[in-house]
């Protein structure tokens, strides 16, 4: 889990204006969507290349038929052969395998009833150069004539003209094929690896039988014959396996592997380096797709968190932002995390049975207003990417955090003594106080810029409980607002930005299905027991770094407020067990156990 920006409020306030300016095109999405969802498919798509024996260029005129555009526009296709788009103009134009998207530029976001936008490219292609015939605009198949194969003249013509509503070939999974919430109504998948570990822990038993996640942080995780991994040793074909054997309604896989991984710390570093996307897209994603779709599986709900920490990174941790870092420069530039993202959301939820969540941070790094619409209008920029929004069934907060999940004795809206508590040092004109809170926010925020509404949440449960005597049971009474603060607060953390082996934290509320409106459900995605990273520097061949807010005697940076990282001491590297941890976690649960 990457630390958040720090906010002072002099920050917050010079953000102000661009804040204003959002929110008021945010009132105008939320109609937009709204009209979107309810108007009749409508478009036209006009394609004409100009080939040559190697290459191409191609011009494509995309008419609104429907109700306007104002949100920005998506127009999608697949090439029949081996055609590959090099350059594009008029649009942001991608190209994942056959499929392509062509995205609107920022300045022409805008679509009228009967109006049109045009765009090119060039490209090189093999063998035969196919027109594509079958296109969608923001993800509803265009059903309007697409001008590329006019009716050919013919006296007797021997068969009735082809129906304009005939289905195109690159239409997204139907809506409503996948059920609601994949959560509700049937039992999760108990990891074994991870139940071994707990179970080894004296009082680990009482524990053991959640369902946790089973992270692929790296390509040998597929297989699963990596002996060295600090995860275990089983791949998706053997937890899949395992899964039918124990008779589970659903199953949980984290995708973590994007190139130039965590790009704000250290501790999480992955394999891929920041141009390794075509690596990420044929020797990662494209192998978990295949075996998430083979068809002995089609029983089980196949969910997918996707890319922890990633997308968030680009808002608030690239230069420019305190603390910022050039390697987030470099994945935002080269977009390898919104490409990437984008990718495992198309291959993953084109497959029936597999649902897709996609990480959204946590309420001490997003719940700033500076920070709120942009993360959701990048979470949307890689949905668009992966060419629809129905590739995404929701999103999950908190993972690998520690952020309560409510603060019991105050909320956003009290006052001490005439004095909010967002003047606190401990919230710092932060929007929010908990996890609960935020999750439900920013679901309507992500609903508004253009997502389903039957979008869900999920929160990480697996780490927030703060339980133990140092929880506590009451208000405080002081009248000064930090004082006030710091005592009645649930989250004991020093600071709100730190993230590593956090040192009082209890297991949180067990995972279940739809606890509160809004929320699909609680999980453990963060297996409790397995470290955030290491307290100081561990060699190993898994490219994990040392991050110094695993270190306990470390001070701090802008991005916790320059406090003290909180961390336990003696943390092996992150994911590897951390036995000292565990047994904390139980200590603390809160629930109790
Ligand atoms: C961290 C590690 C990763 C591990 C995960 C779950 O993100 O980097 O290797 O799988 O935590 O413990």
């Amino acid at each position: 889990m990457t630390p958040p920006p720090s906010r002072s409020p002099r920050r917050t306030l010079t953000r102000a204006l661009t804040v204003a300016a959002a929110v008021t095109l945010v009132s105008g999405l939320g109609v937009v969507a709204a009209t979107q969802a309810s108007a009749a498919a409508g478009c036209r798509v006009a394609y004409s290349a100009n080939t040559w024996s190697t290459g191409f260029t191609g011009n494509v005129t995309v008419t609104n038929l429907g109700d306007p555009i104002t949100n920005g526009w998506t127009v999608a296709w697949a090439f029949a052969g081996n055609q590959t788009v090099t350059q594009g103009w008029n649009a942001t134009i991608t190209q994942s395998a056959k499929n392509v998207t062509a995205v609107s530029p920022t300045y022409a976001n805008s679509l009228a009833t009967n109006a049109s936008a045009t765009f090119g490219f060039n490209a090189n292609y093999s063998g035969t150069n196919t027109n594509p015939t079958a296109f969608t605009l923001n993800g509803v198949a265009c059903t309007g004539s697409t001008g590329t194969t006019p009716p050919t003249s013919s006296a007797t013509p021997s068969s009735p003209p082809t129906s304009p509503s005939t289905p195109p070939t690159t239409t997204p999974p139907p809506a409503g094929a996948k059920v609601d919430n994949p959560y509700a109504g049937v039992q999760g998948y108990k990891n074994p690896e991870w139940q071994a570990k707990a179970n080894a822990e004296a009082g680990g038993s009482r524990v053991s039988n959640n369902p946790t996640a089973v992270w692929l942080d790296r390509i040998a995780a597929i297989e699963g014959t990596d002996g060295s991994s600090s995860n275990g040793s089983m791949g998706v074909r053997d937890h899949l396996d395992a899964a039918l054997a124990q008779g589970a309604g659903y199953i949980q896989f984290v995708i973590y592997n994007l190139p130039g991984r965590d790009c704000a710390a250290l501790a999480s570093n992955g394999e891929l380096g920041p141009n390794d996307l075509p690596r990420y897209k044929s020797e990662y994603i494209d192998p978990i797709a295949a075996i998430q779709a083979d068809p002995k599986y089609a029983a089980l709900r196949i969910i997918n968190i996707v890319e922890i920490d990633s997308l968030p990174n680009l808002v608030t941790n690239t230069s420019g932002n305190a603390g910022g870092t050039a390697a987030c420069d470099t994945m935002k530039a080269n977009g390898g995390y919104v490409q990437g993202v984008g990718y495992a959301l198309n291959k993953l939820g084109a497959i029936g049975n597999v649902y897709n969540y996609v990480d959204a941070a946590h309420h001490g790094w997003i719940g700033w207003d500076s920070n709120f619409l942009p993360t959701a209008n990048i979470l949307l920029q890689a949905a668009q990417a992966s060419g629809s929004v129905n590739n995404v069934t929701g999103f999950i907060v908190n993972t690998a955090n520690y952020s309560a999940l409510k603060e019991q004795w105050f909320g956003i809206g009290t006052s001490v003594n005439g004095t909010s508590v967002r003047q606190s040092t401990w919230v710092d004109w932060n929007q929010y106080v908990d996890e609960l809170t935020f999750a439900q926010s920013f679901r309507n925020q992500l609903v508004a810029v253009g997502f389903n509404s039957s979008i869900g949440m999920l929160i990480d449960t697996s780490r927030n409980g703060w339980g133990g005597s140092a929880r506590p049971t009451a208000a405080s009474t002081s009248t000064d607002v930090n004082t006030f603060v710091n005592q009645s607060r649930i989250d004991r953390r020093i600071h709100a930005g730190n993230w590593c082996n956090q040192s009082g934290a209890g297991l949180g509320e067990r995972p279940r299905a739809n606890p509160e409106t809004g929320i699909d459900a609680y999980v453990w995605v963060k297996p409790p027991g397995e470290s955030d990273g290491s307290s100081s520097l561990i060699p190993n061949d898994e490219g994990k770094g040392f991050d110094r807010m695993c270190d306990p005697t470390y001070t701090g940076n802008a991005r916790n407020g320059n406090s003290l990282s909180g961390a336990l001491p003696n943390a092996p590297i992150s994911g590897a067990w951390f036995s000292a941890q565990f047994q904390q976690l139980m200590a603390n649960a809160y629930p109790a156990l």
